[in-house]
């Protein structure tokens, strides 16, 4: 698997205009923002994101500074997004570090993300486009109605594999999706261009969600954040759906009764619920694997891969058209 150093290759140099503009885009005046913003700072993602909207920019032509703010915006819309979710999601641990809330409190971690999504608000502004305008705030919609559909507030949590994509797509692909397109718009790409990449971007989106989706499933420490967590939380992802799709109705029902007492057992729980749930989560585990709910995720990341790369046929051979494929395998094969 090709490193992300090396999918970089073609715009390195646009990367570091990228990383300096991040970095003063990351400051604020109230002094506890300050110090939350330079935490955040201390340990960045995988800025797939960015990086998405560079190379989505120059496949077709150069770089611009309307791609460079677009790349900031929307790398730090997805930052504050996953503060956010990580509130909505009692989940402790981000990029390897305690999540904003557990090291401040869920009020700071709200405030901060509030304010960086202020700032990007700022950085959109500076761009000047109002077709990225509206692809900006049409994300920022989606990504919350995708959470709140997740949330599935007065109906059942054993959604079937259509809501689950419905899911994704808001929360995850539209953002991948709407950076291909920022990126192709702020270079000026073709309408045909600019079809093709939001058609990618959709599908490596989707890709990247179900491999996340699959990870929960998984032992690998390299992740940074916790696993056996989703089903905890209520939420029913691809490899459970179908390996619940493949038991006998009676081990299914007996999977979803386990799964139900799970999410009602309180976060404070005794010594003896605690076991309980280790025992709980073990046994759907076992389950998922057992049926190959898994598998069968990992051969829709395929049938998505080849949806992205056709898109991508309207390219001619290029280091940036290398690299979106090889974005492709990384999103499917990584450990992190
Ligand atoms: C996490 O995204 C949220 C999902 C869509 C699964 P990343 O795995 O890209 O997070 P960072 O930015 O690299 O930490
Ligand atoms: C993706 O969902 C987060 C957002 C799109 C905000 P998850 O809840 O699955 O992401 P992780 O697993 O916490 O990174
Ligand atoms: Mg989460
Ligand atoms: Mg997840």
């Amino acid at each position: 698997m090709a490193s992300l150093n090396d999918i970089r290759q073609p715009v390195e140099a646009e990367w570091k205009q990228y990383e300096r503009l991040l970095e003063q885009s990351l400051h604020a005046d109230n002094k506890l923002q300050q110090e939350v913003l330079r935490y955040i700072g201390s340990r960045r993602g995988k800025q797939l994101r960015p990086l998405l909207v560079l190379l989505s920019a120059q496949i077709c032509n150069p770089v611009t500074d309307k791609t460079l703010r677009s790349a900031v915006a929307l790398e730090m819309l997805h930052t504050a997004s996953l503060i956010h979710d990580d509130v909505v999601d009692s989940s402790d641990t981000r990029r390897g570090l305690a999540a904003v809330h557990t090291k401040w409190t869920n009020k700071v971690a709200i405030l901060v993300g509030d304010y960086m999504l202020a700032k990007v608000i700022g950085l959109i502004a500076e761009v000047r486009n109002i077709r990225i305008l509206e692809i900006v705030s049409q994300l920022g919609r989606s990504l919350s109605s995708g959470e709140m559909v997740q949330l599935h507030v007065g109906q059942s949590m054993w959604i079937d594999e259509g809501r689950y994509y419905q899911v994704i797509e808001q929360k995850t692909a539209q953002l991948f999706q709407a950076c291909a397109e920022a990126g192709a718009e702020s270079a000026g790409c073709t309408l045909r261009q600019r079809t093709a990449l939001r058609e990618y971007g959709k599908a490596l989106g989707l890709c990247f969600q179900i491999k996340d989706d699959i990870f929960d499933y998984s032992d690998l420490e390299e992740i940074g954040k916790p696993t056996m967590s989703d089903l905890r939380d209520g939420k029913v992802t691809l490899p459970l759906i179908e390996a619940l799709r493949r038991a006998p109705q009676e081990e299914a029902a007996h999977i979803k009764a386990l799964g139900e007492k799970l999410v009602s057992m309180p976060e404070t729980a005794s010594k003896e619920e605690k076991e309980s749930e280790t025992r709980i989560l073990e046994e759907i585990k076992s389950f998922v694997l057992r049926f190959k709910g898994d598998e069968y995720a990992v051969q829709q990341m395929v049938i998505y891969k080849k949806q992205a790369t056709e898109a991508l046929s309207v390219f001619r051979d290029s280091p940036e058209k290398r690299s979106l494929l090889l974005l492709l395998d990384y999103a499917i094969n990584r450990v992190q």
